[in-house]
């Protein structure tokens, strides 16, 4: 974090995404951070080695540092954040994860069973009874929320605090709500981790990830880890992040109103069974996102009237909307989850996920539209 970036905690998330993560304003100096792309440094220095650090990566954290109001480190990838943490925990720990999160993380968990590392309490993050249940006697809790591709929302609030007064450690994935909607460090939480790749950087152009956390000690560990395990950041890959991070807020505002938009008309598609979108009044956690968070995202899920065929069929049938993986790009994506072997048996195999981009809304609706009709023919 650099002297100009202590400058901006007190100023709104609008404005901390376009001035965090720039050079100090002196005489001459650049606006932007410069794509430092040396793999070594003149001794002795602090850096010493870019497997250690340049001044690139630390535009980028420095302004997540303000964002989720905890020092960061910045790894190659989402996955590589979320193993890096899991790698902290001893062998033998008991973990509480959602049982409907990321596919990444769903296998992290599992192989850290199968190797008998550790033992995994699967919970519905939903049900905040249930997680309470299961965090007895456990070390670490992961939520994931809203969940992937559920939308399942846990009541960050309350989990984390119950938690904490039990000295368990907690780890949130905020990547589906960016630290514009929450921020699950001042609620308590140990670790938040991004997959930079979705909103923050927001071309789908980079794979990137971050871990931030408030504890000095924990910091050092996943320093450690970054250093040794390798799974280090490209400089240009994170300038290109920082570069997206500029207009998370105007991209956010937008898909937000476009996803809302969307799942309404969706809620009342012929050929839909099921609309899954937090901002929705009638989803069952409409009432408890709206309590803490600042907004609703801007991934739908549906389910398709026909089964898993309909939907591949409406997938394939979009002319805007581009089928693929992934998510909070400037352009809409789609796909049916279950084409991925992976997938949670407790997501339905008709399950669509929507990505909305920045896309005009009219031309978006007449795209699914267009697509879920054909699917029915
Ligand atoms: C919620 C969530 N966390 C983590 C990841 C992993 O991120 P990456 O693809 O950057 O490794 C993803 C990827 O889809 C994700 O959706």
């Amino acid at each position: 974090m650099s002297t100009h970036d202590h400058e901006l905690s007190d100023l709104d998330p609008q404005s901390q995404v376009v001035a965090a993560g720039r050079p100090s304003k002196t005489d001459d100096a650049g606006v932007n951070p410069s794509i430092n792309l040396n793999s070594t440094f003149v001794a002795p220095g602090a850096t010493g080695y870019g497997r250690y650090g340049n001044e690139t990566w630390s535009a980028l954290e420095g302004a997540i540092e303000v964002l989720e109001g905890g020092k960061t480190l910045i790894f190659a990838s989402g996955q590589a954040a979320i193993s890096a943490v899991f790698s902290l925990l001893p062998r033998g720990a008991v973990i509480v994860s959602s049982k409907n999160g990321y596919t990444g993380t769903m296998v992290a968990l599992r192989k850290l069973e199968e190797s008998g590392a550790a033992e995994v309490r699967y919970v519905d993050v939903s049900n905040t009874q249930e997680v309470l249940a299961a965090i007895k006697g456990s070390l670490f809790l992961w939520l994931e929320s809203p969940t992937n591709p559920g939308l399942e929302v846990a009541d960050l609030p309350t989990l984390i605090e119950a938690a904490k007064s039990l000295n368990i450690g907690v780890g949130v994935d905020n990547t589906f709500a960016t630290p514009l909607l929450q921020q699950p460090l001042k609620m308590g939480a140990d670790i938040v981790i991004h997959s930079l790749t979705k909103y923050i950087a927001g071309h789908s152009d980079v794979i990137l990830g971050s871990v931030s956390t408030n504890d000095s000690a924990l910091f050092g560990r996943i320093q450690e880890v970054r250093k040794f395990s390798g799974a280090i950041p490209g400089p240009f890959e994170v300038w290109l992040a920082l570069r997206g991070l500029r207009t998370l807020g105007v991209r956010m505002e937008r898909a937000q109103k476009n996803a809302l938009e969307l799942a309404t008309r969706l809620s009342l598609h012929p050929a839909v069974e099921k609309v899954r979108y937090p901002g929705l009044a009638s989803d069952p956690h409409h009432k408890r996102a709206k309590s803490f968070m600042k907004g609703y995202g801007a991934v739908i899920s549906f389910d398709v009237k026909g089964g898993p065929d309909a939907a591949d069929k409406a997938c394939a049938s979009s002319r805007l909307i581009t089928f693929a993986t992934s998510l909070g790009g400037v352009e809409s994506l789609w796909e049916r989850r279950h084409r991925w072997s992976a997938e949670s048996p407790t997501i339905p195999k008709n399950l669509i996920r929507l990505s909305v981009g920045i896309e005009d809304v009219e031309d978006l609706w007449r795209d699914i539209d267009q697509a879920l009709n054909s699917s029915q023919r």
